[in-house]
This record gives structure tokens, sequence and C-alpha cells, in this order.
């Protein structure tokens, strides 16, 4: 059972007012808000528990690496990988991929190799390749959507060749809540022995997750995202990648044995998690799943999918209303533009005055929008706290933005 009016006293920031408006929160893809779980875990250990981890012989530091390091467990079994030694600790999805790109793609590939990028990837699924296009000389090759937002796995299949070395792709729109279908295209990657890497910033939060079901080699995963804290996150590597990624950042706790002359380093995965971490971030992170897991990411789910059913059609009802991106099954997250002359800013300023929280611009994804030919759209992002009757408020915010805008 999911109990939508204890969930949200769960989460104390949704008692707040906004300008003398019940807050509707309508952000939560940028990020989400954190329940009490996660805030007293926190406290907690700053509080009671805290002091550095791996390092300390005395009580506090026991307890504190104890706790830190638990958490791996608890992102090996949310995301069901196989060992817990495939998650990295990182600070979220961006400095996921760009250890992606400097500690396995930087020292295997050359100029003329390929990397496959989608039209609906998030800069930090782009910039870190685009590094190694200026550093390396490797072609960026991208795969365009269909206008409804779908990536159809056979574009991926023919924009493959004999060069491809790595296939970069989100699992979900973080502006259209598309779901890409990474299961078969994983498979296709597969049958030409091509890895492929599954920026799960968005999906994680959306419904469970399967690592070795959909059959990636890494999947980047972001915190904050998932009602946890910021600069918490992981990157999942099978261990065969595992294997072949070099150290990325040189420091603490990353090393076997440095003296004057050489250096040797310790095993995967501290080998990629240099110097003092972000101890309590990830000690929230965990208490974040524990969160989730108990509510049950099915049931989650299954929420958001009414809640996306209710939005889609309230949302097509209004033909001044333009949606980008109207994939069948896609998550709750809304991307629109209202016709006329009004900017998605202040369409975003006027619903901000009722309380209303939207994203307005291009959603650190230019290349999707110059795909639609905008250079912004409003977004409107539900999470496991959302409501019917928030959707209903967003319509009524709307209302008041085309009054005002014409
Ligand atoms: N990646 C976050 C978003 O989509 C910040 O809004």
């Amino acid at each position: 059972m999911f109990d939508i009016d204890a969930v949200r006293k769960d989460f104390p920031i949704l008692a707040r007012e906004i300008r003398g408006h019940p807050l509707v929160y309508l952000d939560s893809a940028a990020s989400a808000q954190k329940p009490r779980a996660v805030l007293d875990v926190i406290n907690n250990a700053y509080s009671r528990e805290y002091a550095n981890v791996h390092r300390g012989l005395h009580f506090l530091s026991g307890v504190a690496t104890d706790k830190y390091e638990e958490v791996r467990c608890k992102i090996k079994s949310f995301i069901n990988a196989a060992h817990d030694d495939e998650i990295i600790y990182t600070g979220g999805s961006t400095e996921s991929i760009n250890m992606v790109a400097y500690s396995w793609a930087l020292p295997r590939l050359k100029e003329g190799d390929e990397i496959l990028l989608s039209a609906l990837e998030h800069h930090a699924n782009i910039v870190p390749w685009h590094f190694l296009r200026e550093r390396l000389g490797v072609q960026l090759v991208w795969i365009e959507p269909e206008q409804d937002g779908v990536l159809d796995p056979q574009r991926v299949a023919d924009a493959m060749s004999p060069k491809t070395r790595l296939l970069a792709l989100s699992h979900m729109s973080n502006v259209l809540g598309t779901r890409i279908d990474i299961k078969a295209i994983a498979a296709l990657a597969r049958e030409k022995g091509v890895p492929i890497l599954a920026d799960g910033s968005q999906s994680t939060v959306h419904g469970p997750i399967d690592v070795q079901d959909l059959g990636v080699d890494f999947f980047a995963l972001t915190g904050h995202k998932l009602y946890g804290p910021t600069a918490s996150g992981a990157l999942y590597a099978k261990r065969r990648r595992l294997q072949e990624m070099r150290p990325f950042m040189g420091g603490g706790d990353m090393i076997r044995e440095v003296t004057r002359s050489h250096v040797t380093y310790a095993e995967p995965p501290l080998m990629l998690e240099a110097g003092t971490p972000a101890i309590v971030q990830m000690i929230g992170l965990g208490a974040a799943i524990d969160y989730v897991s108990a509510l049950g990411m099915e049931n989650i789910a299954r929420h958001e999918a009414d809640i996306a059913a209710y939005a889609a059609a309230k949302l097509a009802d209004e033909p001044w209303i333009i949606q980008q991106g109207t994939a069948p099954g896609k998550a709750a997250i809304f991307s629109f533009t209202l016709a006329g002359p009004a900017h998605p800013h202040d369409v975003s300023t006027i619903l901000d005055q009722q309380g209303i929280a939207v994203r307005a611009g291009h959603h650190c994804a230019q290349p999707l929008m110059s795909f639609f030919r905008l250079t912004a759209t409003c977004r409107a992002s539900f999470g496991l706290y959302s409501t019917i009757q928030e959707v209903d408020r967003l319509l009524e915010g709307l209302h008041v933005c085309r009054d005002m805008l014409g």
C-alpha cells in the first residue's frame, strides 16, 4: 500500500508555504526533496558518529567506516550488481561519467574511434566525450530520437560501425521522461563486443533497476535525485571493465605503496576513490535507499504512473500547451512550451508567484533543444510525493500564465 498522505509527512519541506501558497514542488528531476529519515541520519552521522574513514584505529573511525562501507552493499542490492566491488563511490552521475571517460576511455581510445551518443543526452553525458574528441580526436556519432522522443534501438544498430568503441546513452531523458530501451540496445552492443554506459540519473528514481538484466557495462547514478544528499552517487562498473580502468585521481586511500620513485595502487574500487570521501553524504544516500526500498520501487513506479497518466491527459486537453516528447510509457517528467510569445522563463516566474516550482531553460540538453528547434522549455517533474491535486494546481497556474502572457 502506498499511503501518499503519510509519505508527504515524511518530507518536512512539503509543509512549507511559498509566496503565501502551499508549495507545489515540480522540480524533482533537478533535485528531489529529502525525507526526515535521511535528514536524521545525516544529523546523527555528524553529531554522534563522525570521524574519517579507512584511516583511524579509534572507535569513531571504525563506526564511521562501517556505516560508510555498508552503503556499497545497499547500492549493489538496489541496482542488483553482482559484486560489492563493482560499486565505485562518486559525487554523482557527472563524476561517474567523467570517471569512465578518464579512467577507462582515455587510456584505450585513439584518433578515429567512435563514441555513440543520442541527442537526448544530458550535458554530463556529452561534455566528457567532447573532451576526448578534443584530446584524442575521437568522433562523436549522434543518434536522433523520433519526434515523440522515443529512441529506436534500430537507429543505434544502424549507427554502429567497426570503429565504435563505446555507447554512452541515457536510460531516461531528463527533459522528456522517455524511457530508453537500454536492455535491447545493450544486447545489440554485446553482439558487436562494444561496451555500453547507461546514464541512470533519472531512471534510478522512478522504478527498479537491475544492471545485470540490462546488460550494461557501466551505469551512473546520482544520490540527490534519489531523495538523498547532494555530492553522493555511484558508478557501477562490471568486473571485467573495472579491471580495465586506470586510476583517475591520485591521493590518499587509493594506493598500496608510495615511494620516492614509484607508486602501486589499491584494488578497485578504492583505486578510484582518492582522498577523504563524502562520508556523511554516502551514509545519507544509504538512508535514502533504505527509505525508497521500504516504500517499494514498484509501488513508487505505480504511484508515479497514475500521476503521469493524469498529467498527460490534462495537458493534452489544452491545445495551447505544446508538449515536447509524448513517448508511450514515459515517466512523470513533462516538458512544454505555451503557444504564442510566452517565454518559458516568464511562465516559470508566474508559476513561482503561485508557489509552483518548475524548471525552465535548456535543462542541460542543448542538442535535444536544437532537435526540437527550441532554446528553452518549461519542465514539470514529479516524484514519489507528488499528487493528482498538484497536477491540477499546475494546470490552474498555467491558465493564469495564459491570461497574463496572452
Ligand atoms: N540534471 C538535472 C536536471 O535535469 C539538474 O534538471
